[in-house]
């Protein structure tokens, strides 16, 4: 079942593949990306989205940047990297993992500063390809951490896509779908539709359909009748920075989501990398939310569906305040109680 992932990012011989996920579900469509401005562009239209893989389609960005240094030293190789990396770090400001996989590459490129420019381009291509490597595993134990938390049989709501396509493999809030799928468990997923630009409706609903996987699509709206008719045993998204304090940036509307939950006791599981923890961000009101373009909202898929001129306000993300959140599960297990306190000790 888990052979039909198709991988969303990979690089071989200096291209970038890129699955077009705007594209999705009319098509699947690959695209091959060999200028670091094409990478950019790809991780700001979203044809690659969710955190972990904005974050390895950086890393796989930088070695755009720099396959055709011709730099012989190292101070000069360095600030070329720097400017590369700069650069792709105005893509998207919201999903910390892209800084962190930018910074990892720093970390690599300074530790290999005594090294021949050449032998310093093939550690970094040996960086960007673990920081990918490593994500499909850590998307499994997150996947198995949380079936500890679901039983045979539960409905389960999630918001926006954070599937094997937002990560190298798996997923971050769909893997314990995929896992519980292997174990014969029949759960059956809600998929919020996620307005504005549908990634519930065009990725989640698609690659669990794909999978085999039990999934019913809703509207935005719908999200509080489900949960009264007591169809819903759990909610699980995924995230985009997760701050010091526990509280949660993720797709626009994940707020709303987490309020129902708690008027209707049901509870709600952030799902999310340590590489998602940002313990240097105090608070959720210290995330920088991306705004994105009104007509996403006003013609989102061709068709005006608002009057010519109207204001719109269109934050692509909100944060949910760490008190609605019952637990955050992470590669290293389930965390609950005093983020706070509990979030540093994931880092030891
Ligand atoms: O704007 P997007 O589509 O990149 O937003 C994605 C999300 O909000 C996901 O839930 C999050 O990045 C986690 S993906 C594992």
């Amino acid at each position: 079942m888990t052979e039909s992932f198709l991988q969303s990012v990979s690089y071989e011989n200096g291209t970038l593949t890129i699955l077009d996920q705007t594209k999705l579900p009319n098509l699947t469509e690959f695209i091959k990306i060999d200028r670091i401005e094409d990478a950019w562009d790809a991780i700001k239209q979203l044809k690659v989205r969710g955190a972990p893989a904005i974050g390895i389609a950086a890393a796989y960005g930088l070695l755009l940047g720099i396959q055709h240094a011709t730099e012989e030293n190292f101070d000069n190789f360095y600030e070329d990297f720097q400017k590369h990396s700069n650069y792709l770090s105005t893509s998207r400001p919201t999903a910390v993992n892209l800084f962190w996989a930018l910074k990892r590459m720093n970390e690599r490129v300074l530790k290999e500063k005594e090294k021949p420019i050449s032998s310093i381009k093939n550690a970094l291509e040996e960086e960007a390809h673990l920081i990918r490597q490593e994500d499909e595993e850590v998307c499994r134990s997150i996947g198995e951490h949380a079936l500890t938390l679901f039983h045979d049989g539960i409905g389960v709501l999630t918001h926006c896509n954070a599937g094997g396509i937002a990560t190298a493999k798996y997923g971050t809030a769909l893997a314990p779908m995929y896992l519980a799928k292997e174990k014969g468990w029949n759960i059956k997923v809600y998929a919020d539709e996620t307005r504005p630009l549908l990634q519930g409706a065009r990725l989640t609903t698609w690659e669990l359909q794909q999978a085999g996987i039990d999934v019913t699509l809703i509207t935005d709206s719908m999200a509080a009748m489900v949960m009264s008719k007591g169809w819903i045993q759990a909610v699980i998204v995924g995230c985009d920075r997760v701050a010091a304090n526990g509280d949660v940036a993720n797709k626009i509307g994940t707020y709303g989501v987490a309020l129902l939950a708690k008027a209707h006791n049901i509870p709600f599981y952030v799902a999310a990398p340590i590489s998602t923890i940002d313990l240097s961000t105090q608070t959720g009101q210290d995330i920088p939310i991306e705004e994105r373009n009104a007509e996403e909202i006003t013609e989102g898929f061709g068709t005006l569906t608002a009057p010519v001129g109207v204001k719109v306000f269109n934050p692509a993300f909100d944060v949910t305040p760490a008190e609605f959140i019952t637990a955050i599960i992470t590669e290293k297990g389930v965390l609950k109680g005093n983020y706070q306190e509990e979030l540093p000790k994931l880092f030891l």
